[in-house]
This record gives C-alpha cells, structure tokens and sequence, in this order.
C-alpha cells in the first residue's frame, strides 16, 4: 500500500501562467465538461487489509503506544510520507508559472490531485478549492459571501464554524441539541426564517461523533431560501461522503484528519464561480492594472499566492489510501470499536457518558472527581494518548455543564487493543482518585 511515490498522472491539461496566448493566471474551464472521477472507485492493487496489518503503513504508530487523538489529527501512512517526500525532493517545481518540464509536470501533478480529491468526494474539479484547512474554508464563504445576513449555527458547533460568521459579521443564532446531543433539526424547522441565508452545520460532532441528517438540513434550509455549508472536517475520514447526493451548497474539510498533510483543505461548491474573491495576490487574477484587475474563474480565484503544491499531491495519496480500504470498511470498523468502549464505559459508575449511540468513531466522556486533564496525564503514563479539553467547542462544553471531557477517538488503524488499553488505564484513574 505504501507503493511507489511518484507524480500524479497528468491531466492533460497545460500550464496555464507559463505564457504563450493564454491570459496570466487564468485555468481553462474545458475540463468542466469531463465527467467527474468515480466516487471511491476501487484502486489498483491488492485487495484490501484491515487490522493489524495497516498498523505497519504508519510509522507514528510506534509498539505500545494506544493514539485515541484521531479526531485532532490522524497518523499519516508512508504512502502519504513517500508521496510528500518526491514532490519536496526529485519532482518539486512550481506550479502555474514555469515554462520549463519540470514545473509542466507539477502543474499537471497538482491538478490531477484536485481531479483525484473531487471524485473522492463525489465533485467535479473546478469545484473543489484548496485552502489551508476547514478553518480557512469557513472564513472564506464567511468573509467572501455577497449576503452576510443571519447564519444558523448549533450548540456543537466547533470554534471554526462560529468564530468565522462573528468576524464576518453575520448575524448568528444557535440551534439547540436533543438529550442525546444530536443537533435539533425539528428545533432548527422552527427557528429557521426567510431572514435566514445561511445555515452551517457539523456534519459529525468532533466532541460527541454525532452524526447529521444533512439532506433533512439542507431541505430546511433551502425551504427559507438559505444555504447549507457543512463542517465535514469529521465526516469525510469516517463516512463515504457524496457531496452530489447530499444536498448542501458548501462543505469543508481539512486534509489532515483524512490522513493527508497539514496546510491543506478542500472548499467544495456548486457555486463557486458566485462568490467574488476574497484574497488578493498572484495567481488569482486574469489581469491586473492600477486601473482594474480582473480575476482568475473559480476555483483558481481562491488560491491567491503559491499553493500548497507538496501538501496537495499528499492528500491525493492520502485519497488513495483510504479509498483502497473503503470508507464503508471504515466506518463499520469505527462503530465497532465506539460499541465495545461506550458499553465498557457504560458499565463504570464513575463515569458520564455523553454523544449518541450511533456516534461516528468518537467518544466523550467525564469522571466524578477527576479532571480531564488528570485522566489524559495518567493515562499516558500507561501509553495511551486521549484528548482532554474543551475541544474548541465551548459553547457545547457550556451546555454539558462541564468545563472539559475526555475523548478518544479512533481511526482506520485503531483496534481492540487500544481500546482494552484505554480501559485499564481508567481502571488505574479510578484507583488514584478512589
Ligand atoms: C468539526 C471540526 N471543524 C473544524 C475543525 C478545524 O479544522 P482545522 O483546524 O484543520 O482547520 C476541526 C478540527 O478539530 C473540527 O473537528
């Protein structure tokens, strides 16, 4: 699976800045008319694995060491290191400029990256923008939206799809939680009016793993003329994800929970090409004047300065990776392992369970008497790695009526064990605190 790290197939596309006739910066659009790349189409290769045996893919998982912390970050397979590793070194070259082979193939490289991340996601390439991460893809629709007016935000909301919409200057109102903590889209139906433009939604909770109804969310929010962006930042590593099929009108996502680099995310729209730019720089433009500049279609319009060329093409053999195992395979083998911990959790008296049954791969949880900081620091005594903290959602930790929780949260590779480790380590809590 770690294969061999080269360039991405071209795109048979050319260098759109390296002169001759076509305009500086400008992408051509005929690519528009190609038919997106398969959504999780079966890659080549030898059939997939599971357990243990992906567990050697990835280097930061060293023996004894249980990393619960997949929702903060996910380990990174040597595909992903390789892929990075040759487009630093041997294939590294600007993209968009040069006029010389090498820069050629890295501009090809970096757009079949786009082709190759958009299929994954059931998109079309000219609607996908890279940007740093979910956090700059918030702030983008955010600041760059012609109708700043009321967003709807939820209760588990994490910093980066409410800090955005404050700066921006939307209007926000919040949208309750069930007892189970699932975002209320029965509350959101009566909240909901022809002021609202803007509805931004988890599509799974990084706190609790809840898991969103978007096509529901997005029929409430079309149904007062509104619009949907989905945080997807928790969604896209756990769930296959059809942006086709789902309904909304934004989604994001950061590549690094998706076993890809940091420094690079996905903006996806439909509409892209209706929201003016909202940085400035090279890149961008089509021409520029002191009188006028005129900008770059989308989604070169987004991506002011050198992009995240090595991050880029990382994501992509990131998309490789976890395509050739399947998300269906992911998601069943995260569910499994949410089970088995909420019903050992379940039978400790000491401890507070929060979430929903059904939560994606992640699980939050409190200890009567204990701070959360405290089981994190006992339980890597013990080699295992768990997130303590408000978790950038202090609103949700407010509702809870608790100033932190403790969660695990797994990913691809994790397993039983890190599971069984988890739980003795708490046994060993409850002794210290007992
Ligand atoms: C649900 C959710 N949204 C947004 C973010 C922000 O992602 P990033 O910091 O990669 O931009 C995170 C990261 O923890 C997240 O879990």
């Amino acid at each position: 699976m770690s294969g061999d790290a080269k360039i991405l197939p071209g795109t048979g596309r050319g260098t759109s800045e390296a002169g001759g006739g076509a305009p500086s910066g400008t992408r051509s659009t005929d690519t528009s008319r190609k038919p997106p790349v398969p959504l999780h189409h079966p890659a080549d290769g030898p059939p997939p694995r599971s357990g243990e045996d992906l567990r050697k893919d990835f280097p930061g998982l060293t023996p004894g060491w249980h990393y619960l912390d997949t929702a903060a970050t996910a380990q990174k397979p040597q595909a992903v290191i390789d892929a990075t590793v040759a487009a630093m070194g041997r294939d590294y070259a600007t993209v968009h400029r040069g006029v010389y082979a090498r820069s050629a193939d890295m501009t090809l490289a970096y757009e079949a990256a786009r082709r190759r991340i958009a299929g994954f996601i059931g998109a079309r390439e000219e609607q996908v923008a890279f940007v740093r991460g979910a956090t700059e893809a918030i702030n983008l629709v955010a600041y760059a939206h012609p109708k700043k007016g009321r967003v709807l935000l939820s209760v588990l909301e994490h910093h980066s799809n409410i800090v955005p919409w404050q700066l921006a200057g939307w209007q926000v109102d919040v949208c309750p939680l069930t007892d189970d903590g699932r975002i209320d889209l029965d509350a959101a139906e009566r909240l909901l009016t022809s002021e609202h433009n803007m509805v931004a939604l988890a599509h799974v909770s990084n706190v609790l793993g809840s898991p969103l109804d978007v096509a529901r969310a997005a029929d409430l929010a079309h149904r007062v003329g509104a619009e949907l962006l989905i945080d997807g930042c928790q969604a896209v590593p756990r769930l296959p994800v059809d942006v086709s099929a789902l309904g909304c009108d934004y989604y994001a996502f950061s590549g690094h929970k998706l076993y890809g680099p940091t420094g690079v995310g996905v903006l996806w729209s439909d509409k892209l090409d209706a929201l003016p730019p909202w940085q400035g720089g090279g890149s961008m433009i089509d021409r520029v004047t002191f009188a006028k500049t005129t900008y770059a279609p989308a989604p070169t319009r987004f991506e002011a300065g050198t992009p995240a060329i090595i991050e880029a093409l990382g994501l992509a053999a990131a998309v490789d990776y976890v395509d050739a195992i399947g998300l269906d395979a992911i998601h069943a083998h995260e569910c499994a392992l949410v089970g088995r911990l909420r019903e050992a959790l379940a039978r400790k008296n000491s401890v507070r369970l929060f979430g929903p049954e059904n939560s994606a791969g992640i699980v939050s949880f409190a200890m009567a008497g204990v701070h959360p900081h405290d089981i994190g620091t006992i339980l890597d005594e013990s080699g295992v790695a768990i997130r303590a903290g408000h978790h950038c959602a202090q609103p949700l930790m407010e509702h809870l009526g608790v100033p932190a929780t403790a969660r695990a949260s797994f990913g691809l590779y994790s397993n039983e064990d890190d599971v069984t480790a988890l739980i003795e380590g708490l046994a060993r809590v409850e002794r210290i605190f007992g």
